[in-house]
């Protein structure tokens, strides 16, 4: 029995070395933590609970049958986050530079299908050179089990993928269909091809970092939803974002003490929105006051800044925010800023996350390169997500609502459930100024005339009463209440149900 106890601590001892002392130094001096110390500061102290320590690859090619490193370069388990179960994968860059042959793949498979029969999120770190370049076709079938599983879990269970190392070709599909891609400043960095390949086929120079870093996917593609400044930080604030979502789409997200009145007053708000509409101020401001603690847990803050998302709690409970942000671009819609609301709607219907929208949005934004560029279906796709969108929707004009950004931006006929709008809210199809440019062309010459056309058109239109009388708004609020207004409403819906009629699936304008 000794010897036995003796072989499977041995064994274990074994497989944690991973690719050895020397590659776990270099790893270090790269400035990242090993894919088993990532795991312990992920999870609860001594909750992990790790699966599949044993399995080797079977290759036998390019003298593959000469080493065999046990775990084949990831580590895989469950464990618990703030006492919250969680399943994570942990690619470990020291073996074979953590790439993905078929017994990797089949590991991460594994865990994926039992987080799918309990019900809790998938968490992966990535940092992996791709796919096994000696296993050839034997790892490409290993990633396409993956992405399968990706699709079905989607809108089952919140899947988060953290790249805190190299993730390239084929291999970055799988993080793309998962519900966020968070990423490490200067160790982590995603493309489809290489700054090599790049070179060759377009002839441009362009380095890993510039091609795929997190600055880059944080602020102009997109694709990554933060980026974080080293493996420490990223996996603390991990672990605060994980506390904000349910464990899978039949659950409500999790209720959290809080000791913030829900009808504490902000007495600020009643001066927030500058008299000169043309002013701006920022929204984040309204979000921060309104949220438990003043806490808001923002998503894509450098990307399409002219809206915001993220979480807060109110009474505890997990919100998602959408709000325009009249700081930049005087908060206009654009294929981007379109594009990651959207995505964000889709991910809080699914997980049955209320949405609470703030409106102070001029319209669309015009010009070619938006038209070109595609906005009606871009735009379409914001629309879409809202009016599909089954959870509560608590709606606040806190100034302009114009036009067609009017009805995308969660209004009552997009079923929003309760829609409020501020004292100085305006909701009309355009801005007095431009409206009476159009309908009164033949007087623009007479400054006068138009000034005085356009008051009357400000006096008439320029305010919450019309859409207030139509029942377009539930009620004008005073901006210092808002927080009590909104967690009234969140209250009241709590058990709302409200379902869409049966289909295969839609067909959001992609
Ligand atoms: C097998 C790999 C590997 C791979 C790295 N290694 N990538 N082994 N398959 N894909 C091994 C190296 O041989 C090396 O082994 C160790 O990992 C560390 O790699 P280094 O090159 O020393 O590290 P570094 O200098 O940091 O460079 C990291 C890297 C580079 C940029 C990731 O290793 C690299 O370019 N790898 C190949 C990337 C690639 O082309 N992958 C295929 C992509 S296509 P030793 O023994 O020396 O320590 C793909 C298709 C997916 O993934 C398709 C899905 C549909």
């Amino acid at each position: 029995m000794q010897t036995i106890l003796k072989e499977l601590e041995d064994r274990r001892q074994r497989a944690k070395l991973g690719g050895g002392e020397k590659r776990i130094a270099a790893q270090h001096a790269k400035g990242k933590l090993t894919a088993r110390e990532r795991v312990d500061l992920l999870l609860d102290e001594g909750s992990f609970e790790e699966w599949d320590m044993f399995v080797e690859h079977r290759c036998a090619d390019f003298d593959m049958d000469q080493e065999h490193i046990p775990g084949d370069g990831v580590v895989i388990g469950y464990g618990t986050v703030n006492g919250r179960l969680v399943f994570v994968f942990s690619q470990d860059f020291t073996v074979y530079g953590g790439s993905l042959s078929e017994a990797h793949a089949e590991k991460i498979c594994k865990l994926m299908d039992q987080a799918m029969k309990v019900g809790a999120p998938v968490i992966g770190l990535n940092d992996s050179g791709g796919a096994r370049i000696q296993e050839g076709v034997a790892s490409l079938g290993g990633y396409a089990e993956v992405f399968q599983r990706n699709v079905m879990a989607s809108g089952v269970i919140p899947q988060i993928s953290m790249i805190m190392g190299p993730c390239a070709g084929g291999a970055v599909y799988s993080p793309a269909i998962t519900d966020f891609i968070f990423m490490v400043q200067d160790s982590s960095y995603m493309f489809v091809t290489g700054p090599d390949v790049v070179k060759t086929v377009t002839h441009e120079s362009v380095t890993a970092e510039e091609l795929g870093g997190a600055s880059t996917h944080s602020s102009k593609s997109g694709v990554a939803d933060l980026a974080f400044d080293n493996d420490i930080d990223a996996l603390l604030k991990l672990r605060r974002f994980i506390n904000y979502l349910p464990a899978n789409n039949k659950q409500k997200p999790p209720v959290w003490p809080s000791e913030d009145p829900a009808d504490r007053a902000e007495m600020s708000l009643d001066t927030i929105v500058p008299d000169d509409p043309n002013k701006p101020y920022d929204i984040k401001e309204v979000i921060l006051k309104v949220a438990d603690e003043q806490e808001f847990f923002e998503l894509q803050p450098s990307y399409a800044r002219n809206i915001v998302t993220g979480f807060i709690r109110i009474e505890g409970s997990t919100v998602g925010v959408v709000a325009n942000q009249p700081l930049v671009l005087a908060g206009c819609l654009d294929i981007d800023a379109s594009k990651k609301a959207a995505r964000f709607i889709r991910f809080c219907d699914a997980f049955n996350i209320p949405v609470l929208t703030f409106v102070d949005v001029p319209g669309f934004m015009p010009g070619t390169s938006q038209e070109h560029g595609g906005i009606i279906k871009h735009g379409a796709k914001l629309l879409y997500a809202y009016a599909e969108c089954t959870v509560p929707k608590v709606t606040v004009i806190t100034r302009k609502a114009y036009g067609g950004a009017y009805d995308v931006m969660a209004s009552k006929h997009l079923r929003g459930d309760v829609n409020f709008a501020w004292p100085k809210a305006e909701i009309a199809v355009m801005g007095p100024k431009g409206a009476v440019e159009i309908i009164f062309r033949k007087d623009i010459g007479d400054a006068e005339k138009i000034a005085a056309r356009t008051e009357e058109y400000r006096q008439k239109f320029a305010n919450p009463f019309i859409a207030g009388k139509r029942g377009y708004i539930d009620d004008v609020i005073m901006p210092h209440n808002t927080r009590k207004r909104i967690a009234r409403s969140l209250a009241m819906l709590r058990d709302k149900e409200l379902t869409n009629p049966w289909k295969k699936h839609g067909n959001i304008p992609l």
